[in-house]
């Protein structure tokens, strides 16, 4: 190979290129970086059961296959201590918008110690830090208002005797028989426990309360969150992706924009604003979302990161319940009220305080507007009919009111009954979604060479919005069901495949712009896709990084800022993919050796070589993955290269060096040449 480093023959790569996909699904939001500890905190329901095969592309369902597609109300991860006698109850409402509460009836004849407590999302992690906790207590009749003086609020071992920490809530005179009273009180654990086996309680004493009832909602419980925000991202989770070093983030959907109806669909308007006034909803992937972790703090999310926000707009297609009903699409003439709603949303974001919407944003703890670079409109509209119609007119109206933000189309070009066709002028943007095997990436190595001008859309740009190695390769292409071919957690071989697609894009800064691998996160306990990103559990210690996670850190920590030449003077792609780029005088060369056996490289470039710093992730078995107990099994690793050892030579004379290397089988690497 040939590295030619003149200035004249570099471009700049792409700012953005490698940046987040979020959505809620595999309880990545709610049970995942959100970081609210209790589940069910407002008895809004879990698991939204459905009959028939879901219409959700590509879901690997996993829980509950009830014969009805259904959504109500529960008590699920709530139990009684004491024999207190729990309820749902809906004459009591503690909002508008959260009408469900719990009734807890005391015994006449409890003793002790009486209550309940929240199992949390599969457990919860206890340490020395400060827990918020919160509740909203309601007496049932007045009788009962003056006579309670004492509740404990408690974080204990499900498995043990153990109470990590308890405090006494003491309150004077009467709660109101007419309104909720917030509880609010920081529980501080002086010990960790040495499991996430852990619960959160709340306990009346039972000399006190026996024969009463009380109306709980919003029983809530915060650990230390991401950059400290109130209502915020549990801060591990949100560390990882920190490290990788993105430059996007893409929410909230996927799927998950859509809903399963119109009326269920994502909206801005419901979950902004105190937590207290936000619904919820029943939601695409199958379990209620809290919306706790609303537009807002998307939005500081990416603040917090120092990313770029890409919005993605409902753009009027839902998802139906199941294969056989057609998809919901807004009717054309009320497709209006939805491109307004988009409007609105942008100007929550980026309005001055002067704006209707930039006023409540301030009103909401923002005043500083935020910037917004890219709004996709809608969500893999290739599945819909409809597109032709409904992307011209909100990217009409859109561009209108925000005309520097780049539009991404989720389809790019449809024809209309009428043989009109719709298709994204230049300057716009498409989004592709690629869920495939290895070999279909190392067959599109090539893919985004010229084309603009080979597929006909001049001046138009790549966001690939979500990607994946979903399966092994066979005959018939992508595995999709619940068949072995389909991997549960991303391999070694779903990295080369990724890293190969990668190098793909990085040649080609003027077409791919910008990509982000799909889905993000896993939890362990509840999930409906595979593989994924991230996968985790209650308990931090747990959490495993996938192969994928590691190449993309890689290639985005080594991205360089602009790409360079290489000839290859001998030889061509396969098995071994490369590619060249450079920053403050480093220049990185990615090298992807997909074979079984070591692959000689030798590279000419046009400087003198002094050192050669290299990170590799590698394996023997192409199917071997990272799993708890082995969770670093397959992560990178930094090494030198020195005259003699690997079957290593670096000539280095005048303005040249020679490195010659043998790359190892089944890698990922990247050469640091200083
Ligand atoms: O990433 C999972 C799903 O795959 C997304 O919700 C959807 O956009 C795609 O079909």
């Amino acid at each position: 190979l040939k590295i030619t480093t003149k200035s004249g023959s570099r471009n700049k790569t792409a700012p953005y290129l490698h940046g987040l996909f979020f959505e809620d699904i595999n309880h990545s939001g709610d049970g995942g970086l959100y970081a609210e500890l209790i589940r069910n905190r407002a008895f809004q329901g879990s698991d939204v059961t459905f009959g028939s095969v879901p219409n959700l592309r590509g879901a690997r369902i996993i829980e509950s296959e009830n014969p009805v597609c259904a959504w109500a109300p529960t008590l699920t991860a709530w139990k009684s201590i004491g024999g207190a006698v729990l309820s749902l109850d809906v004459l009591n409402p503690l909002s508008d918008a959260l009408t469900t509460v719990m009734r807890v009836d005391i015994p006449q004849n409890a003793t002790g110690e009486v209550g309940f407590y929240n199992e949390g999302w599969w457990g919860m992690d206890v340490r020395p830090q400060a827990y918020n906790a919160s509740f909203y207590i309601k007496p049932n009749g007045a009788l009962y208002a003056k006579n309670v003086t004492g509740i404990k609020v408690s974080l204990r071992s499900d498995l043990t005797d153990d109470v990590w920490v308890e405090n006494a809530i003491t309150f004077e005179g009467d709660l109101s028989t007419h309104n909720y009273t917030k509880f609010e009180t920081v529980l501080k654990p002086e010990v960790w426990a040495p499991n996430s086996n852990n619960t959160f309680a709340i306990t009346f004493d039972a000399a006190e309360a026996a024969g009463q009832a009380f109306y709980f909602d919003l029983i809530s419980l915060f650990p230390p969150t991401y950059k400290d925000r109130p209502n915020g991202l549990r801060k591990d989770l949100a560390e990882h992706l920190h490290n990788l070093a993105p430059k996007f983030l893409r929410f909230p959907g996927g799927n998950n924009l859509e809903g399963l109806s119109i009326a269920t669909r994502w909206q801005w308007k419901k979950n902004i604003g105190p937590i207290i006034d936000r619904p919820g909803r029943p939601a695409d992937w199958r379990y209620y979302n809290t919306d706790g972790m609303g537009y807002l703090e998307f939005l500081e999310w990416c603040e917090d990161l120092e990313i770029e926000p890409l919005l993605t707009v409902y753009a009027g297609y839902s998802l139906d319940e199941a294969d056989v009903h057609p998809a919901n699409t807004v009717p054309e003439d009320e497709l209006d009220f939805y491109i307004q709603e988009a409007v609105d949303q942008i100007e929550y974001a980026t309005g001055s305080v002067d704006t209707n919407w930039g006023a409540l944003r301030a009103k909401h703890g923002h005043p500083e507007p935020f910037v917004i670079k890219f709004v996709e409109i809608g969500n893999e509209d290739w599945f819909s009919d409809s597109y032709y119609w409904r992307y011209p007119r909100f990217l009409e109206a859109l561009q209108q009111a925000y005309p520097n933000i780049t539009y991404i189309a989720s389809q790019a070009t449809e024809a209309s009954p009428s043989g009109v066709n719709t298709s994204i002028a230049p300057g716009g943007m498409w989004d592709l979604h690629h869920y495939e095997t290895p070999q279909f990436f190392k067959d599109r190595f090539n893919f985004f060479d010229n084309w603009q001008t080979v597929a006909g859309y001049p001046g138009v740009q790549i966001f690939v919005g979500e990607y994946s190695v979903l399966s092994r390769d066979r005959a018939g292409g992508v595995d999709w069901a619940h068949g072995e071919g389909r991997f549960v957690y991303p391999t070694m071989v779903a990295a080369i495949g990724e890293a190969i697609f990668a190098l793909a894009m990085e040649r080609n800064p003027d077409v791919a712009t910008l990509s982000s691998y799909a889905p993000l996160f896993q939890n362990f306990n509840s999930y409906q896709w595979t593989p994924d990103f991230i996968g985790f559990s209650a308990d931090p210690n747990q959490t495993v990084l996938s192969t994928s996670y590691y190449q993309q850190q890689m290639f985005s920590h080594f991205k360089g800022e602009e790409t360079l030449p290489i000839i290859n003077t001998k030889g061509d792609f396969n098995p071994l993919w490369w590619h060249a780029s450079t920053e403050n005088n480093r220049v990185f060369v990615k090298l992807v050796n997909a074979a079984e056996y070591e692959v000689p490289v030798s590279f000419d470039v046009d400087f003198k070589v002094k050192s050669v710093n290299g990170t590799i992730l590698r394996h023997d078995d192409e199917y071997g993955f990272n799993f708890i107990g082995n969770a670093t099994a397959i992560s990178p690793v930094k090494f030198t290269l020195d005259n003699g050892r690997n079957s290593t030579t670096i000539k280095a004379g005048g303005n040249r060096s020679t490195v010659q290397w043998n790359v190892p089988s089944l890698s990922v690497t990247v050469l640091e040449l200083n």
